[in-house]
C-alpha cells in the first residue's frame, strides 16, 4: 500500500535530523520523537496495557483517586492545556472533577493529528467541556493557550505519564523554566513523574516478553524504510533496554547482530554498522520523590503538593507558578 503523502518539509526534516544523529562521532542516536508516527502511536497505546509497564496503570489510578483534590486546590476559573494528550482517557478524571464546578476549557497540545482526533472524539461527550486542539509543539501551544485567556482565567498545564523523563535532566530543567514562563502566579503545572524502582521490574517494562517494546523500537528504522527511502534490514537488529546506573535512566537501543550497511537516499547518506554496534533510540529517566520540589524550584513553582501510587511508585506533583 503506498505510504500516505508526506510534505517536503516533514521529510526534509525528518531526513536531517536522521543524518545528524547517526553520524554524530561516538554513539549513533536517533531523536526519540521519531518513534511516534502512526504504527508506533498505536505500539505505544499496547505498551501502556502491559503487565511489565505499570506507569500508565499508576498515573490513572492516581488521576481517578484525586483529582477532585487536585482540582479543589486551584482557584477559579480554570482553563486546561495538555502537552503531549495521547489518547484522553487519563485526562477525563481532571476534566469530569473540575466541570462540576464549571464551564471547562481543555486544550490538547499535540503535533500529532491523529492523537488529536482520536482525543476528540475520546472527550467530546463529558458535559460542560469544550475541546479545543492546538496541533502544534508544546511551547508554542501553550503560549496561544496563555495569551488568548481572560484576565481573570487561571491556566493549569497537564504534562502526564513522565513524558518529561525522555528529556534529559538538564533539559527537563530548562523546559520547565520554559513552560513557567509561559504562565503567570496562580496558574499551576501537574507533572507526573515515574520514580525509581528495582531494577528487574524497570527493565521488564521496557523489555516486554511479548515484544511489544521490540517492535515500537524498531519500527523507527521501518519508519525511516517508509518514510526517507532506506533499505533497513529490521531482522538484523534487536531490541535492548539498559539502566544506566549513573544517570538513573532506561536507555532503549537497537543493536546491530552482524556487520551490515544501510542506505539512506532522501538523507544522502549510506551507514556501515559493525557487528554489535547500538543506535540509542530514547532515555526515560527515573526519579525520587524529593528530587521533585527542587526541580520545581529551580524552574520558579512551588512543590504544593505530591501523591504517590504504591502499587508501581509514580509521583503526580502539583507544581504552582510563583
Ligand atoms: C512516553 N514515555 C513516557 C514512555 C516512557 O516510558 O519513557 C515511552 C516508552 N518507551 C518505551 N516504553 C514506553
Amino acid at each position: 500500500m503506498p505510504t500516505p503523502a508526506l510534505s517536503l518539509q516533514h521529510v526534509s526534516e525528518f531526513a536531517a535530523d536522521v543524518r545528524e544523529s547517526l553520524t554524530k562521532p561516538g554513539q549513533r542516536e536517533l531523536p526519540s520523537k521519531y518513534l511516534y508516527d502512526e504504527v508506533g502511536s498505536a505500539l505505544f497505546e499496547a505498551i501502556c496495557v502491559l503487565p511489565e509497564y505499570g506507569l500508565t496503570r499508576a498515573d490513572t489510578r492516581l488521576l481517578k483517586e484525586y483529582s477532585a483534590e487536585i482540582v479543589g486546590r486551584l482557584p477559579s476559573p480554570l482553563r486546561v492545556a495538555e502537552l503531549g494528550s495521547g489518547s484522553g482517557k487519563k485526562t477525563r478524571w481532571i476534566l469530569e472533577a473540575l466541570s462540576r464546578r464549571q464551564i471547562t476549557y481543555y486544550y490538547p497540545i499535540e503535533i500529532s493529528p491523529h492523537a488529536l482526533a482520536a482525543l476528540e472524539k475520546e472527550l467530546a461527550q463529558i458535559d460542560m467541556v469544550s475541546v479545543v486542539g492546538y496541533e502544534q509543539p508544546y511551547l508554542e501551544g501553550l503560549r496561544s493557550v496563555a495569551e488568548g485567556r481572560g484576565d481573570r482565567d487561571h491556566v493549569l498545564v497537564l504534562f502526564l505519564g513522565s513524558t518529561i523523563g525522555n528529556f534529559d535532566r538538564e533539559a527537563g530543567d530548562l523546559f520547565l523554566r520554559d513552560v513557567r514562563a509561559t504562565l503567570r502566579p496562580g496558574d499551576a503545572l501537574l507533572l507526573g513523574t515515574d520514580l525509581e524502582k528495582a531494577v528487574e521490574l524497570q527493565l521488564l517494562a521496557y523489555d516486554d516478553p511479548a515484544g511489544v517494546t521490540a517492535a515500537f523500537n524498531l519500527n523507527v528504522l521501518a519508519r525511516i524504510n517508509r518514510e526517507l527511502g532506506a533499505d533497513f534490514d529490521l531482522a538484523s537488529f534487536r531490541h535492548e533496554a539498559r539502566w544506566n546506573y549513573a544517570d538513573r535512566r532506561i536507555e532503549m537501543h537497537l543493536r546491530s547482530t552482524c556487520r551490515q550497511s544501510a542506505c539512506i537516499p532522501a538523507a544522502n547518506l549510506r551507514i556501515v554498522l559493525n557487528e554489535d554496534e547500538t543506535i540509542w533510540t530514547e532515555s526515560s529517566h527515573k526519579y525520587k520523590a524529593e528530587e521533585i520540589p527542587e526541580m520545581a524550584e529551580r524552574a520558579g513553582f512551588r512543590c504544593d503538593a505530591q501523591w504517590i501510587d504504591e502499587e508501581w511508585p509514580f509521583a503526580q506533583n502539583l507544581l504552582l507558578a510563583e
